[in-house]
């Protein structure tokens, strides 16, 4: 299940949202785009070319909108082993000249959005479409057992480059882990 947790920037919960609908209502007005799209049964073994194949109509669809460059699948699993060196990376704050767009087509990873003076800790899971737009701070924490597949979307050929903030904000607010186990498991 997707989810919005909004804290302060010394990391008091704010308020929660899990209806769908409503979180993307809530990201529009911050100017992310946050949608639902129908997942494909693809093989866990699929080569990036083959799950681009398989979305070929959403690619299509989504680049008649944006106009990416290019395009690849990010895909993790709990054995990789550079799993905490890539997650301290992302868990670092940061902002991208580009924006940078997600679409979850298996797992689970958390983005967290610092927008004035709050953070939008976004939860997204297998069909859900994000936006990040350009300058926005943010950090994307995969947790400690990662494991997700996301397509990612570039409109500039240099693809990701962060900027870092260099701030320990990422520290203070709860982490993809503790979203998950409050908020997810019964
Ligand atoms: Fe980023």
């Amino acid at each position: 299940m997707s989810l919005l947790v909004i804290y302060d920037e010394k990391g008091n919960f704010l308020g929660a949202e899990k209806e769908h609908t409503k979180i993307s209502e809530d990201l529009e007005k911050l100017g992310v785009i946050f949608q639902r799209w129908r997942t494909k049964s693809i093989q866990k073994e699929a080569l990036q070319e083959d799950i681009l194949e398989a979305y070929r109509d959403e690619i299509e669809n989504i680049n008649r909108t944006f106009n990416f460059v290019s395009m690849d699948v990010a895909s993790i699993t709990p054995d990789h082993p550079k799993k905490d060196e890539l997650r301290n990376m992302f868990l670092k704050e940061h902002t991208h000249s580009d924006f940078e767009v997600r679409f979850f087509i298996d797992g689970v990873g958390s983005f967290y959005l610092h927008i004035k003076d709050k953070v939008y800790a976004v939860v997204c899971e297998k069909g859900d479409f994000i936006s990040v737009p350009a300058g926005v701070r943010h950090w994307f924490d995969m947790g400690k057992t990662p494991f997700f597949k996301a397509i990612r979307f570039f409109s500039i050929p240099e693809g990701w480059v962060a900027n870092f903030t260099g701030s320990d904000i990422s520290k203070i607010i709860p982490d993809h882990d503790s979203l998950v186990s409050s908020w997810l498991k019964s």
